[in-house]
């Protein structure tokens, strides 16, 4: 087990000491280490159990800070931040040398994003160093939107974790990358791509793949819960399981013949920003039930229902 708390300062010391925490952000909680030094970078990936190809996000709490460590900043991207920061945006911008290269993967982007979370952009601002954040969780599984979430997957394996309560947002940074100049989404996330658009134009938006090296975050399967998950309705499935065995996420209506307790509905008000709060909670806790396999049905394909289906399909990859 580790410690839980909201002392910034017993945070800053352990991070000083090349150490890992449990931090919040508004979209989930990070596994966090200083990005500039090596060793708890290599920490970082031994404790989520994270294969080295896939780079991690380097937090930082404002534009200023980011010059140390960032080459330049497209005009596109500029606007983005402007517009954006503090926020669920990640931005692929070149890196500087400072940036180990465990942190791109030997990439010569680096991925970097202000979130919004009021302790942590305390934190940042106490350090002289940004924090490089993965999802703390462990590799390929549901990412956390509460410190108890953290503790129940890495506990005794960080040295602390500070409590920022649930995460507001509840799905990951929307990441926006400009190759050839280009502004392209990498991951879709808590910024809509219709908010994205109405900012800067069109972007094009990275089909998934897991052998795309350009793309080493896009691993297909991801954010997986370890019962089988299908993208059906509970309709089709309820001729091989009995009702008691199938749970069952749903946008806004209940499942009229399975029980209840077994089902999570994301959001009863048709909301896409209440639907992705809940979403990762969902599928810990059906993942938790005494049911065989969980049934998910995808949401429309606009606003927040676009990232929310994106994880619901890698979920039920194989
Ligand atoms: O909301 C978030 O972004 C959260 C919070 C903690 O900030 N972080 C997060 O980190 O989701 P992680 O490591 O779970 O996902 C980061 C993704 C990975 O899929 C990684 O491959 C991709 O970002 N990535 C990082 N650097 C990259 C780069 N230079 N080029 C392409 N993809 C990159
Ligand atoms: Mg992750």
């Amino acid at each position: 087990m580790s410690l839980i708390g909201t002392d910034i300062q017993l945070a800053a010391k352990y991070l000083r000491h090349s150490d890992v925490i449990g931090l919040p952000t508004e979209t989930v909680y990070g596994l966090a280490g200083n990005a500039f030094d090596s060793e708890a970078v290599a920490r970082i990936f031994a404790v989520k159990n994270r294969p080295t190809f896939d780079p991690l996000i380097v937090h930082t709490s404002s534009p200023e800070r980011l010059t140390h460590f960032v080459e330049d900043i497209p005009e596109q991207a500029q606007v983005l931040a402007r517009q954006f920061w503090p926020g669920a945006l990640t931005l692929l911008l070149p890196r500087k040398e400072i940036i180990p290269d465990l942190v791109t993967s030997g990439l010569d982007t680096v991925a970097v994003r202000i979130p919004n979370h009021p302790l942590t952009l305390q934190l940042l601002d106490s350090l002289d160093f940004p924090l490089a954040a993965p999802s703390a969780n462990p590799f390929g599984y549901i990412s956390p939107t509460r410190a108890e979430h953290v503790q129940a997957q890495l506990g005794g394996q960080v040295s602390y974790i500070l409590d920022g309560g649930p995460c507001m947002i509840g799905i990951e940074s929307t990441i926006i990358g400009f190759p050839e100049g280009k502004p392209t989404v990498f991951r879709l996330g808590g910024i809509a791509l219709e908010v994205i658009e109405k900012s800067i134009g069109s972007v094009a938006v990275m089909p998934h793949s897991s052998s795309n090296p350009l793309a080493p975050g896009m691993l297909k399967s991801h954010y997986a819960p370890r019962k089988p998950l299908f993208i059906s309705s509970p309709d089709k499935l309820l001729s091989q399981y009995k009702p008691e065995q199938i749970g069952y996420i749903g946008f806004t209506t209940p499942h009229p013949d399975l029980p209840p307790q077994n089902q999570c509905i994301l959001s009863p008000t048709h909301s896409y920003t209440e639907a992705a709060r809940n979403l990762f909670a969902a599928l810990r806790k059906l993942d938790t039930l005494p049911v065989q396999i969980i049934a998910a049905e995808l949401l429309p394909e606009k606003d927040l229902g676009r990232a929310i289906n994106d994880r619901l399909r890698r979920a039920a990859a194989v």
